[in-house]
């Protein structure tokens, strides 16, 4: 790793995620509550000024940039922003510009986006049943996401599927949605509830531990731990049965921090060092405050040399309020 910028703990920030908008066209139930405020359209930065940021990110070292929300296809002019960070890709300065999408948009996008020179996209999709998907994102169409899904596949994208195991939702359901997607060749990864701002409901009556998964996927298939890495958090074991690979995302029981190499900013310029943190650093003003990019640099490395060690995430019976207050859908995870 070669970024110059390097935390106190010697790693290294390669990975930048960016939220492009704190809306979402779902309402996800473990994400967020039914009358969520988003934040007011002024506040937002402008595409322009994204991706002034983003790319002094990637001066500094970053390598990797996922665009994520909210929904990042629900912001108004969103092709323009990705057609112009893929200018990084060309001179090489970027490996990889790629997204994390609800799929509900991609019919109309992959296209677009597989011509901007992205080649791989994460799709969150948490059941393969279409009245299941509909509780779950509490109005979404099952359908159009997997209009999307083979849109993007018959574009040449990459697709891999992220899942969040839910107790008693879709906890039945993981093998078969594993069989689906090795059979259609995408990756899956897991995903465990994190503690992030309020919902309706009670976090604790929907964890499921992936150790727990794990074993019992073990004693249905073989699964070997493998090396791949993709640069985000999961670790990934084959599956000789299916053919394919699964990533386990385990910020609850096998916590990841340790080699952490990203930071996320949010739409309105705010930068946050960890995700399960409330720590951040305000980039808006800076960014605004002058046309080079100087200062916004000194900002950003000032924010760096307070990296936390890691996340505080807690889920129990006896910590019933989120570990921070903000819901995922301001960093997009
Ligand atoms: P790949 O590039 O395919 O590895 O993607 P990724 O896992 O880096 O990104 P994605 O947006 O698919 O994230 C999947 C899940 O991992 C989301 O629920 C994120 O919130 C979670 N995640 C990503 N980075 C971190 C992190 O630094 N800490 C924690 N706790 N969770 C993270
Ligand atoms: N915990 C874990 N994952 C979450 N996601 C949204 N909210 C949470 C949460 N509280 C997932 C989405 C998407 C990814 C970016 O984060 O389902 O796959
Ligand atoms: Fe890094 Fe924070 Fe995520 Fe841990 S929770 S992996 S420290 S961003």
């Amino acid at each position: 790793e070669t970024s110059e910028m390097v935390d106190p703990f010697g790693r290294h920030i390669s990975y930048l995620r960016v939220s492009v908008t704190d809306r979402c066209d779902f309402r996800c139930v473990y994400c967020m509550a039914e009358d969520m405020e988003f934040l007011p359209k002024r506040d937002l930065l402008t595409l322009e000024e994204l991706d002034r940021l983003s790319s002094t990110f990637i001066a500094k070292g970053v390598r990797k940039l996922r665009l994520t929300g909210g929904e990042p296809l629900v912001r108004k002019n969103i092709m323009y922003l990705i057609r112009s960070l893929s200018r990084h890709l060309e001179t090489g300065a970027l490996e990889e510009l790629t997204l994390t999408t609800n799929g509900s948009q991609l019919k109309r996008f992959a296209g677009e986006l597989a011509d901007a020179g992205v080649r791989r996209l994460n799709v969150s999709i948490d059941t393969l049943d279409a009245d299941k998907f509909r509780q779950i994102t509490r109005w979404g169409e099952l359908k159009k996401v997997m209009e999307g899904i083979d849109a993007a596949q018959d574009a040449g994208l990459h697709v891999k599927l992220n899942a969040v195991a839910l107790k008693d939702f879709n906890e039945d359901e993981i093998p078969a949605m594993i069989e689906w997607a090795h059979s259609r060749g995408m990756d899956m990864t897991l995903i465990e509830t994190m503690p992030m701002g309020e919902i309706d409901e009670d976090r604790t009556d929907r964890y499921l531990p992936l150790s727990q998964v794990r074993r019992d996927l073990s004693s249905r298939w073989t699964l070997t731990d493998i090396p791949f890495k993709t640069g985000g958090p999961a670790r990934y074991v084959n599956i000789a049965e299916t053919g394919g690979r699964l990533g386990f995302i385990t910020p609850m029981t096998h916590n990841f921090c340790e080699s952490c190499n990203r930071v996320r900013v949010t739409c309105t310029g705010t930068l946050f060092m960890c995700l399960g943190q409330e720590d951040a650093v305000d980039l808006r003003e800076p960014l605004r405050a002058s046309e080079g990019n100087e200062l916004l640099a000194r900002e950003i490395d000032r924010a760096i040399s307070h990296k936390p060690k890691g996340h505080d995430f807690v889920i129990d019976r006896t910590t019933r309020s989120p570990s921070v207050s903000r819901h995922m859908s301001v960093t997009g995870g």
